[in-house]
C-alpha cells in the first residue's frame, strides 16, 4: 500500500499530539538528561549535587529525515522537561547558540506551563511565558533554553534547520546573562550577580 512506501522512504513518522511525543522510528533518536549530567547548569551546585543524580531533568527526541548539516533540509524536535527546581531555580534544558548563528527555530507548548527563555549575542535575556498552544519563533543570532515553572511536565515541539548545529560550549562557559528563579512563587527573571 502507498503508506508502506512513505514509511520505506521515511517521509513520514507519527506523533502522539496529547502527549506531544514521537512514535518509535529508525529516524528518531532519543536522549535523556538527567541532574547527575548536569553540572555547572544551576546556580547553585552544591544543591545540584545534594540532589539524587538519576533524576530525569528532561528527555528530547529529534527526527532527522536527512543527514545532520543538510543545506534546505529540517529536523523535528519534541521535549518533556520535568517539573523541579534546583534550590529556586526551574528545571530547565541546558540550552544552547545555532553553530550557523542567522539558524532560526519554532518552538510549540503541548501541555504544561514553562517559559522559553532568550539571550542574544549581546548578553541581553529575556522570557516568553509558554503554555498550551504557544507558538515561538526564535530569531537569529538567539541563545535559547526551555524551564518548566509548572507542577506537570513541559510538553514541547520544535522545528529547526537540519544544517543549524548545536552550539553548546558558550553556554556551557558563560551561561544565560538572568536565570529564571521561584521568587515568591512567581517565575522571576533575575539577572546574575544580583
Ligand atoms: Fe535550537
Amino acid at each position: 500500500m502507498e503508506q508502506h512506501t512513505n514509511y520505506e522512504f521515511g517521509r513520514m513518522i507519527r506523533m502522539d499530539w496529547e502527549k506531544g511525543l514521537l512514535l518509535p522510528h529508525a529516524q528518531v533518536r532519543e536522549s535523556v538528561k538527567t541532574l547527575g549530567q548536569l553540572q555547572n547548569v544551576f546556580l547553585n551546585e552544591d544543591a545540584r549535587q545534594a540532589m539524587n543524580p538519576d533524576i530525569v531533568v528532561y528527555r528530547v527526541q529529534a527526527w532527522c529525515p536527512v543527514p545532520e548539516g543538510t543545506e534546505g533540509g529540517q529536523f523535528w524536535g519534541s521535549s518533556v522537561i520535568e517539573p523541579g527546581q534546583v534550590d529556586s531555580e526551574y528545571f530547565m534544558t541546558h540550552g544552547h547558540f545555532h553553530l550557523k548563528p542567522d539558524r532560526t527555530e519554532y518552538y510549540a507548548t503541548i501541555t504544561g506551563e514553562g517559559a522559553l527563555i532568550l539571550m542574544d549575542e549581546a548578553r541581553k535575556t529575556w522570557m516568553e511565558p509558554m503554555s498550551s498552544g504557544s507558538l515561538h519563533f526564535v530569531p537569529p543570532k538567539v541563545a535559547h533554553r526551555v524551564a518548566n515553572t509548572g507542577k506537570e511536565p513541559l510538553r514541547v515541539v520544535a522545528c529547526w534547520p537540519s544544517d543549524a548545529g548545536h552550539d553548546y560550549d558558550a553556554i556551557r562557559k558563560f551561561g544565560f546573562s538572568a536565570r529564571l528563579l521561584n521568587v515568591h512563587g512567581k517565575a522571576t527573571l533575575v539577572e546574575n550577580g544580583n
